[in-house]
């Protein structure tokens, strides 16, 4: 798929775990040279599955070592099931190296980082790996973990993650020409996507919608996220209150805590605008007892919030502004 849309893109294969099938096709049908590995186990895997039909090695592989860093700046960890702890980096790096055309490092700070430190911490642990493993380093990829904007969740803007990831990955004991990447995914496609439900029931502070944690709304429910909401009703007043909703299955487990602030007299048969809900909205919408049965409809429209806000004082210092109003 990302092949086809994009015929000239580098493609990697960042998934720590993979089937040495997967590997194979990617490395021979799609021209993907780019892996990451966490393990000894998944570098013999990639160096198996790329050799040529005589089994040669691949002389061409770009290889990234996964190190494990700290989520604790981010709302959803990534620490636990990937990367190699900072103590045994330098032999897998060591072992990468013999093998790897261009050997690059890379983590994941976390989804969802909430202050630029996250990069600098993990940037500081790169810094001991490379220097435990005395190999040249070609690349490093920060990963993804740039925040979006959410209620109660408000991160500094973009422009000051890539000021001070740019200055520590300077100060880097790495190749002269070292490459700096990064894999944005929520910074991304956070903003992208709306659902409307309806109320079909009020009882007090809660709200019984039409869609819910088997729905478009998994992260509402499993991750307790806080989505932006609109009430689209135009007669509705203020004030708001806080409420939270209930998704049309049976179980109890269809609940999303919130809180989702909304006009005080909001009742059955209104409207809501839930935004911002990213990769994992519609994706994620299952067709449980044909709930799923929903109609996409495409429409334009401005994201209900972004950090996109192009308000920095200074635009010229900034890589992301995307509109200036
Ligand atoms: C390897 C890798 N890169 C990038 C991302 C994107 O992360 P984020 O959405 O936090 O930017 C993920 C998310 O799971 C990931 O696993």
């Amino acid at each position: 798929m990302a092949r086809a849309a994009l015929p000239q893109a580098v493609l990697c294969f960042m998934h720590p775990v993979k089937t040495a099938r997967a590997i194979a096709e990617a490395y021979h049908e799609h021209g993907v040279r780019t892996f990451s590995l966490d393990t000894v186990e998944e570098l013999e895997k990639i160096i198996s599955a790329t050799a040529d039909a005589e089994g040669n090695p691949a002389a061409d592989l770009r290889l990234c070592v996964r190190l494990r860093v700290s989520s604790e700046y981010a709302e959803l960890s990534l620490a636990s099931k990937f990367g190699v702890d900072l103590a045994d980096a330098a032999p897998l790096l060591q072992a990468t190296r013999q093998v790897a055309d261009w050997l690059g490092v890379c983590f994941h700070v976390g989804s969802q980082a909430m202050t630029p430190f996250a990069f600098v911490q993990a940037i500081e642990r790169v810094r001991a790996a490379i220097a435990d493993a005395s190999v040249v380093i070609d690349m490093i990829d920060v990963g993804g973990g740039f925040p979006s904007i959410y209620p109660g969740m408000e991160p500094p803007p973009l422009e000051d993650y890539f000021h001070i990831i740019h200055r520590h990955f300077e100060a880097l004991p790495i190749a002269y020409n070292a490459e700096l990447w990064c894999e944005p995914g929520r910074a991304l496609c956070a903003e992208y996507s709306s659902l409307i439900v309806r109320v079909e029931k009020r009882r007090g502070d809660e709200l019984y919608i039409n869609d819910g944690a088997y729905g478009a709304l998994f992260d509402a429910a499993h991750v307790d996220w806080r989505f932006p909401v609109n009430a689209l009703e135009d007669d509705l007043i203020e004030p708001v209150e806080e409420f939270s909703f209930y998704g049309p299955t049976c179980d109890d487990a269809d609940f999303m805590k919130g809180p989702f602030l909304l006009p005080a007299d909001i009742q059955a048969g209104d409207y809501i605008e839930i935004g911002m809900l990213g990769a994992y909205g519609a994706a994620m919408k299952t067709a449980f007892n044909g709930f799923g049965n929903a109609q996409a409809v495409i429409v334009q429209d401005e994201p209900m919030a972004s950090l996109y806000r192009g308000d920095r004082a200074d635009p010229r210092q900034s890589d992301n502004v995307v509109s200036l109003r």
